[in-house]
């Protein structure tokens, strides 16, 4: 898809959330315009931060998504994103891995880790994706705090601590 066609558009229905001093927050598609803003966040949040070159790679690959929360006060601007990419099975999409969410730390705790992750899982369902995927540090309490509260669990089971380890949501049986 050309560039100019991943621009700014709200996802499905708005999803706000207060976060403080009568500011709220929606969900976009982050357009291109947006991509060095999302890498100044990442660079703040993250232990081992992706770079720009890596987030643009990422924004240009067609099977991959940067989904924005944004702050409705003027000017707006991003407070966190969330990447996803829709793994093709046959036809349809079988898997979405997610390889980064990220949170400006000023914000964190707030809800938006939360806001973001469950609009993806939500769109993996209605998708008839049959798990969510992502790698994560076991020892960051935040991220597996998270995906724990989100229905993720670790593949293999325990929490050997150091390296990534993969954790997986499953749909199946959960119905639509
Ligand atoms: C992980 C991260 C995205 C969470 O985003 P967030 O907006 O702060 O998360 P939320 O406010 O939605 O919190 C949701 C749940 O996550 C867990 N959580 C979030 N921050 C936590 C912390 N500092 N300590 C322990 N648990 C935490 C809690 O279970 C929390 O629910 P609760 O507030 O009801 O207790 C954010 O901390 C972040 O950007 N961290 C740095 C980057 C990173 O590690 N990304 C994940 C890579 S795999």
């Amino acid at each position: 898809m050309p560039l100019a066609a991943r621009g700014k558009r709200k996802i499905g229905p708005t999803i706000c959330l207060e976060a403080g001093r009568g500011q709220r927050v929606f969900v976009i598609n982050a357009g291109l315009e947006l991509i060095p803003l999302l890498s100044e966040i990442e660079s703040r949040a993250q232990e081992h931060p992706w770079d720009l070159a890596a987030l643009m790679s990422e924004f240009d690959l067609p099977f991959s998504r940067i989904w924005a929360a944004v702050s409705t006060l003027r000017p707006a601007r991003p407070l966190g994103f969330i990447c996803f990419r829709m793994l093709p099975g046959g036809q349809d999409v079988d898997e979405l891995y997610i390889p980064e969410l990220s949170v400006a730390p000023e914000f964190q705790r707030r809800g938006i880790g939360s806001m973001l992750l469950d609009l993806v899982l939500r769109y993996g369902r209605v998708k008839g994706a049959e798990r969510v995927v992502l790698d994560v540090d076991p020892d960051n309490e935040a991220a597996v705090g998270l995906y724990l509260s989100r229905g993720f669990s670790f593949v293999g089971g325990g929490h050997r601590s150091g390296k990534k380890r993969v954790m997986v949501h499953e749909f199946k049986g959960q119905g639509c």
